[in-house]
């Protein structure tokens, strides 16, 4: 029988305590799933930053440490890790993100605030041009990013994609899904697809290349008065400079999900501006029935000597 470490958050522990197990045994491994276990008769983990394990060392015999989350910044630099690590692709987590993403993009796009909020009763007729007629960027085109550019390509907006290496017919599903959408990648791509857009949407990991990407010089180069959403990480976004491209008005707003530190500290000036939205970190969650799904089949993987799924690349960080 094989041994599965819960080490997600203790909220989640009641709905994984049943979903995982079902779905383990439902690829005919006989497994259990615990919280607590002698380190060196464990088979699995399944990680979460916000759970209890930073040092691996004891778990030995572990043959890999499936993550919960996305992201895997708080974990690919551990050095006590020396088992596969790998990151969650759910297809809850990427429907959240297009909900929130689409959500938060037609709310700027169409100027919603302007009539959810009209205390002076103001009729001002400004109507909001086309969808096809705004540039929007969505910066980080894997699993997230791409739902994302497909869908907001749906409703017709001029849509870029960014990414670090090139989208090639090699990676073809990312190709079709991504028809319509203009591609840039690397550093000289990123200066194009940020020129004069209105829309700018993050979706990358937190790596050292990441870190600050949208600073002053960056901003500098979107339409005045352009949207920012930051659904990746707080990372990606130099604070300092946004909060004065907000001043200036180059930035008209920004929707933020994730911070430098969370919670938000109250005192953080981003909670004051009436140009950011902050929402609390719930762009998108991993589902526990698909998320099941996904570990129970990389355990599956790892048990017949299969190449697991969604493999984090240790060198890259993500
Ligand atoms: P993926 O690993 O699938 O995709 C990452 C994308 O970023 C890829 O397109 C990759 O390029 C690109 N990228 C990475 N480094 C660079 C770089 N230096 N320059 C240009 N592009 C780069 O991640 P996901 O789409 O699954 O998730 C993205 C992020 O979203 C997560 O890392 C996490 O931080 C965040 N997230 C936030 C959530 C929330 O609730 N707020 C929920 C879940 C995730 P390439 O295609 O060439 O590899
Ligand atoms: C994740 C997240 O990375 O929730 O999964 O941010």
């Amino acid at each position: 029988m094989l041994t599965l470490l819960y080490a997600g958050a203790d909220a989640q522990w009641p709905l994984y305590e049943t979903a995982l197990p079902d779905a383990v045994a439902s690829l005919g491994l006989d497994a259990k799933l615990t919280r607590e276990a002698d380190p060196k008769d464990v088979d699995y983990i399944i990680y979460a930053p916000n759970g209890p394990i930073s040092d691996f060392t004891p778990f030995e015999n572990a043959k890999a440490v499936l993550s919960l989350w996305a992201g895997v910044e708080k974990i690919v630099g551990n050095e006590t890790l020396t088992q596969p690590l790998c990151r969650m692709v759910d297809r809850g987590l990427a429907e959240g993100m297009v909900e929130y993403v689409l959500g938060h993009v037609l709310r700027g796009h169409l100027g919603m605030d302007r009539h959810l909020l009209n205390p002076d009763a103001k009729w001002e007729q400004i109507a909001p041009p086309l969808a096809r007629d705004r540039k929007l960027v969505v910066l980080g085109l894997g699993e997230l990013g791409t739902a994302c550019a497909r869908m907001l390509k749906a409703i017709n907006f001029n849509v870029h994609g960014w990414s670090r290496s090139e989208k090639t017919a090699a990676r073809s599903g990312d190709l079709d899904a991504l028809q319509g959408v203009i591609l840039h990648h690397g550093p000289d791509g990123l200066e194009t697809g940020l020129q004069g857009a209105d829309i700018v949407v993050t979706l990358l990991p937190d790596t050292h290349e990441t870190l600050d990407l949208m600073n002053a010089e960056r901003l500098a180069l979107l339409a005045p008065g352009a949207h920012l959403i930051n659904p990746g990480r707080g990372v990606l976004v130099d604070d300092t400079a946004l909060l004065a491209a907000l001043d200036s008005g180059q930035i008209g707003h920004a929707t933020l999900d994730v911070f430098r530190t969370e919670p938000l500290p109250p005192e953080h000036p981003y909670w004051s501006d009436p140009k950011v939205t902050v929402t609390p970190h719930i762009a998108a969650e991993t589902r526990v029935e698909s998320a099941s799904e996904v570990i129970a089949q990389n355990i599956r993987r790892f048990e017949a000597g299969e190449p697991p799924l969604y493999l984090v690349d240790r060198a890259l960080g993500y």
